[in-house]
Formats: C-alpha cells, structure tokens, sequence
C-alpha cells in the first residue's frame, strides 16, 4: 500500500471510532512524519479500542471487587508441622538442584518511571549500599553473578525496560561494563506502551505526528517476554522459572531454593512472596481468596472495611501484603500468549502534555487532565490452575526504595540493609557492636561476592575482621 492508500484507510478507522482529530495537522507534516503517525496509528488495536474507552475511560467508577473474597492461605516462612519441615527440606533441595541445572532465570522489571524518588533517570541507577554507594542494577547484578558461582551455573538476566528508559539503561549496563556479567547473558528487552486519553475518551497528542502514550505497566511484561523472542530464549537455553522482581528492592532473594523448590513441588504457574503487613493500610497489594483463586488486590482497591476486618482472635483478616516477587513458571507465559488473554485495566489520572488542536501549540498541564491505562502483573494469578504463597521475613527481604523522603526512602533502605548484614554476622556468631536501641553501632555491607545467604557468612566467618563502634566495613 502506498501512503495515500493508507491514509484513506487510517482515516476511515478514525472516523468510526471517532478519532479523526489525530489527523488535524496531516497537512502540514513532512513525509517522514506522515509515515511515523500512520505507523503508530495503524498500531492501535481498534478492536478493543471502544469498549476499552467505554469501560475504563468514560463508565470507570473503582475496580470492581470479586464476589467471595476471603483470606489466602500460605506457607509460613518458619515450618510448623514435622510434614511441613520435611517438604520444606525437600523443597530447598530441588530449588538448589533446579538452580545448579540452570532452569532458573532472574527478571526484572525496570520499566517504571520512578516518578516519587524524584531520581533523574532509571531508577536502577539509584545508589543505594550504605558503604560502597553501589546501584540498585550493580548489587543485582553482583547476586547473579555469585548465584552463578555458587551453584555452578551460567545465569542469564533478562531485564525489561520500556521506552522511557530504554537508552538509558543500555548506556549504564554499556558503561558500567554489564557489572562483570557477560554481555551476552544480559537479555535486555522493552515493553509495549498505551495511548492516553482525554476523559471524553479522545486519543491525545503528544506532537503533531505522535500519539501520547505511556509503558502499559509491569502486566506488559507477560505480552513482552514473548514478543521479545524472552521466552523462546529462555526455551533454547533450557530455563524453565522465572524469577520475577522489581527493581525498587535491594533485599530481594534472587534465587531462593525454597520458593523455587515450593513452586516447582506444588506445580504452581505463578507464586508469590508476602508478607505480614505493618497495619491494615500499608501501601502493598493485598492476597486474598476470590472466587476461590489466589489474587492481589492492590491497596487503593480494597475497601477500609475489609482492609480493617479482623478475625475472632483479633488479627487482621487480609494480613497478607504483596512484595511484588514472584515465581512465574515458563510455560505458563507461553500457554497465555498461545491461548490469547488481557488483564484488567488499572486506570490513573495523570498531567499529560499535549498538543492544542486549535492552536497547534505544546500545553503542559499542571493538574491531571487525561488517563493512563496500565495492566498489573498480578492480575495473571487468577488464571493459573496452582498458584502458592510463601510467606517470608521482611528485614530479610524487603526494604524498597520508592520516596525520597519518610517510608520506603533511602535512609530507611540503607539501614535495614546494614541491619540485615548484622544480623547475618551475629547468626555466624560475630560481634556486632550495638547502640543502646540495639541497632548496630557501626555501618556493615556485605558484597554479593562474600555472600548471598546466611549460611555463605557462616562459612567465611574466619575471615571476617572484629567490628568495632563506627566501624564501616564491607564484605567482599
Ligand atoms: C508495587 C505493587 C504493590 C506491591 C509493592 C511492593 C503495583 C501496582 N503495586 O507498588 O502491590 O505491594 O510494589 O513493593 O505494582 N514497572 C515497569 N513498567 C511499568 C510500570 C512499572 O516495569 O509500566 C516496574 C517498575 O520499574 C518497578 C515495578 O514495576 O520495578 C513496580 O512499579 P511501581 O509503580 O513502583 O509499583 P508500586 O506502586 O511501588
């Protein structure tokens, strides 16, 4: 089709699905512009596009709430029966076998904005170890690489950005040398976007020859590992589970036998980590039973009456809050993209720039005036026919960064990071001096390449100097 042929065309589609104004200015674009709105137009997936902005644009009220909703149930991070310690050892087993056979492959998802730390940039390029300031990338990519030696494996990273970020974050792997991995076992991929909306449900602007869009949030992920060539990958290299994370956690247990194991036991598709929230408002998706499948119901959704409900003996019924970690077998992304599916739409209001129709000139909003789509990643729990959750200690594993000031803030990540170091050397029967809160008198990291897991210190502690008050120190 020449470009004539399938101007008329797009401006066919416009007009049926009454966005013609996305032609207003054709006349006046170069044929090099011409050709990147009719491509980016002709990208649109019309099918959906009506009920899409009849049911998330135009109608959208909240999130709707299943039916039967009840507590979720979950293995406890310490085993309590003697069925129970005998699966758990027999689960860490087949993790550690799993690993070692390399079926197990890390991926993150690093296509966020970051809006809230107010850090210029991918926020895996935020420096976050207490001693050696490294990055949120360089302390994963470190853990890979020392899970790689640990169990004998060759780890292959897929890394999923989108394309706010995407040059960015290959010039920082490009110069921070791919953190002593191997440049071909970085598998770096880009996630789809979304057109935004005005609240009348029109497409907007961001230039006369481009549509406004934005990443179509971490759910993409499921679509991008396939499109991507991720999976397929994945299947040439023999990886079986995906070790899904976000970028915003440093603690995060990349390869853990006892969840892979726990996983790969049950037979589960897709399994998370939780754990037991601070108070019925924490800001962490909450798991609970719907219509009798495991699903996350994200924090803003859940009413304060269900978030609040509590049990006979007083503690909080939906107790459960998510750590964005999850355990996605391989198979189960390839069987979705075969099958065909869609999650649900979360919808945001948002400031977005765009173009005037009448002027032609760039408006940069300064309160939100259109409509972000996004899909969440959990929403694939209830499509699975086993899903599990693992229930897990939060000052080992989850201290994310994500304001720059207050919860979740870097003061606060950097000393549950050196709290944890602590505590690993305090296991292994080191010293740790402490102040009069008990907290330690001293700044301690200990580097991926000494150890991933307590039981890495426990067999180093012979090297490991005395700490004394004030001491900084970091292990390597
Ligand atoms: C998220 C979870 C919440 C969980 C909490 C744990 C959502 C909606 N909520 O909250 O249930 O308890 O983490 O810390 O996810 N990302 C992309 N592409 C996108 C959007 C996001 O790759 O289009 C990535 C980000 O880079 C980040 C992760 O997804 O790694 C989480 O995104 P963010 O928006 O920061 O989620 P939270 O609100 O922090």
């Amino acid at each position: 089709m020449n470009i004539t042929q399938r101007y008329e065309k797009v401006k066919q589609l416009l007009a049926e699905y009454n966005q013609s104004h996305l032609l207003t200015f054709w006349s006046k674009l170069n044929e090099k512009q011409k050709l990147s709105l009719l491509s980016q137009i002709e990208q649109i997936d019309f099918d959906q596009l009506k009920e899409k902005i009849n049911t998330y644009i135009k109608n959208y009220a909240t999130a709707e709430l299943p039916e039967k909703i009840s507590a979720a149930p979950a293995y406890p991070a310490i085993p309590k029966t003697r069925e129970q310690k005998e699966k758990y050892t027999k689960a860490k087993q087949l993790g550690a076998e799993l690993i070692s056979a390399g079926k197990v492959a890390p991926f993150i998802v690093a296509g966020g904005q970051g809006t809230r730390l107010g850090f210029d940039g991918p926020k895996g390029d935020f420096a976050i170890s207490p001693v050696k300031n490294k990055t949120l990338f360089r302390l994963f990519a470190e853990t890979i690489k020392a899970a790689g030696q640990k169990y004998g494996f060759q780890p292959v990273w897929y890394v999923m950005t989108s394309p706010l970020n995407h040059s960015q974050t290959t010039e920082i792997f490009e110069r921070d040398n791919y953190y002593g991995l191997d440049k071909s076992s970085v598998f770096v991929f880009q996630q789809g976007t979304e057109v935004n909306f005005s609240p009348d449900g029109k497409i907007l602007l961001a230039a006369k020859y481009e549509l406004a869009t934005s990443p179509d949030g971490h759910g993409g992920s499921l679509k991008a590992l396939y499109k991507s060539g991720a999976v397929e990958d994945m299947k040439n290299r023999g990886i079986e589970y995906i070790s899904y994370f976000q970028v915003d956690n440093p603690l995060t247990n990349i390869f853990d036998p006892l969840f892979i194991g726990l996983h790969a036991l049950d037979k589960a598709q897709m399994s998370s980590k939780a754990l037991t929230k601070t108070g019925p408002f924490e800001r962490v998706g909450n798991f609970c039973l719907a219509n009798g499948k495991v699903t996350i119901i994200e924090y803003s959704d859940l009413p304060d009456e269900l978030a609040e409900k509590k049990t006979k003996e007083g503690l909080l019924v939906f107790s459960l809050g998510s750590i964005a970690i999850h355990m996605i077998t391989r198979t189960f992304v390839e069987q979705l993209n075969n099958e065909g599916f869609a999650l649900p739409y979360h919808r945001a209001n948002k400031k977005i720039s765009y173009i005037d129709l009448q002027t032609g000139k760039k408006i940069e909003p300064t309160k939100p005036n259109g409509i972000k789509l996004e899909t969440f990643v959990f929403d694939a729990l209830p499509l699975t026919d086993k899903s599990i959750i693992l229930e897990t200690i939060r000052s080992e594993e989850f201290a994310p960064v994500k304001n720059a000031i207050g919860t979740d803030s870097p003061q606060v990540t950097k000393k549950m990071m050196v709290a944890r170091a602590a505590a690993w050397l305090t296991q292994a029967g080191i010293k740790i001096p402490q102040k009069p809160d008990n907290s330690p008198d001293c700044k301690i990291e200990i580097a991926p390449s000494f150890a991933i897991c307590p039981q890495d210190v426990q067999k180093k502690k012979d090297k490991v100097e005395p700490v004394n008050p004030g001491d900084m120190v970091c292990l390597t």
